[in-house]
């Protein structure tokens, strides 16, 4: 265990207080759709591991989902997400919210297995990601999904990945008053270069719900990237070679990040499909107008450098830096 952790809590309560609308609502739903490669979760369980705001908890509610099951370490995210759910009238025999770890097998032992486990930028901040995407990856039903986002490693020194891990250390360590600075400042650097080239900060503060792909904030993602601690990284590969080799599960969807953002994953656990079979076989490349480029630098079919977004079932959007 790790002897400092970001107050996600707060962030995500500050988040539904003052930023979750209609608009971020069906922005997430879009994006639960895009990465599960379904049109609705009717007659699915969906499990919610690290549900933060609770925004994709109520997007899985309302694709249709059968049970929303949605947990987190943090009891302040706990809270932002019973205060969502209140907001949206969703009864608790429809999406039960708990406090726990996914690092805690017994609690974890309590919980049903799912068709769908949701676990987007958690497991990287648990403070033991690989035990963590074990644990994860052990509540999904045979046919269920698994869709996760994992943050990129990136390796160069000044900027990379082991930066961040230092700049999070200190921010953590710092006063209100110091971290207060570091926000400010990281923001304002990211909205100055937009200013640099001609375009728009304010265009872009108003588009960033969309431009994220999930309905977020831009000034509450900052304070994540910057704070966002326990913090660990792995490239598109490593992830992919981890959760096919050691637990048997297929890619159906790959987003990867040139920066140190998040790449997101969909496996299928194969088997008997117990839930509808309303979500579609695996992707192809096809499929997605991309060429397929699954992770596994051995076999040299790795992200080609530099790539940024697309490969089976991906996408080309655009994201932002991070973390
Ligand atoms: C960056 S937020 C992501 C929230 C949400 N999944 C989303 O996509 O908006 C990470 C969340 O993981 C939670 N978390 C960290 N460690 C955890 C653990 N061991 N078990 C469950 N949740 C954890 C944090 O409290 C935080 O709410």
């Amino acid at each position: 265990m790790t002897e400092i952790r970001f107050a996600f809590g707060e962030n995500w309560q500050s988040f539904v207080a003052t930023a979750v609308d209609d608009r971020r609502i069906a922005n997430a739903i879009e994006s639960l759709k895009r990465l599960l490669q379904t049109e609705d979760l009717r007659g699915l369980a969906f499990l919610d591991i690290g549900c933060g705001s609770g925004l994709f908890s109520l997007a899985a509610v309302m694709l249709g989902a059968e049970r929303v099951v949605g947990f987190d370490l943090d009891a302040g995210s706990v809270e932002a997400s019973r205060t969502l759910r209140g907001r949206a009238d969703v009864g608790e025999e429809k999406w039960r919210i708990v406090q726990g770890s996914v690092l805690d097998p017994a609690f974890l032992a309590g919980l049903e297995p799912a068709d769908m486990v949701y676990s987007w930028g958690v497991l990287h901040h648990t403070g033991s990601m690989w035990a963590a995407i074990d644990a994860a990856a052990g509540k999904i039903r045979p046919g269920g999904r698994f869709a996760l986002a994992v943050y990129n490693n990136v390796e160069d020194f000044v900027g990379g990945s082991a930066m961040w891990l230092r700049l999070k250390r200190w921010y953590n360590r710092s006063p209100r008053p110091v971290r207060t600075v570091m926000e400010w400042s990281y923001g304002g650097s990211l909205l100055a270069r937009k200013l640099l080239r001609l375009r728009s900060p304010w265009r872009f503060l108003r588009e960033y719900p969309q431009r994220s792909g999930r309905g977020m904030d831009f000034w509450h993602d900052v304070r994540d990237w910057i704070g966002g601690f326990p913090y660990e990284y792995a490239t598109a590969g490593e992830v992919f070679r981890y959760l096919h080799e050691r637990h048997g599960l297929e890619l159906t969807y790959l987003d990867t990040h040139d920066g140190h953002g998040c790449n997101e994953f969909a496996f299928l656990r194969p088997g008997a499909w117990e839930g509808a079979s309303n979500v579609t076989p695996a992707a192809t490349a096809a499929q997605a107008g991309n060429e397929s480029r699954i992770p596994g630098e051995a076999g040299g079919t790795g992200p080609a450098p530099g790539a940024k977004a697309g490969g089976v079932g991906g996408t080309n959007r655009e994201r932002e830096a991070g973390p």
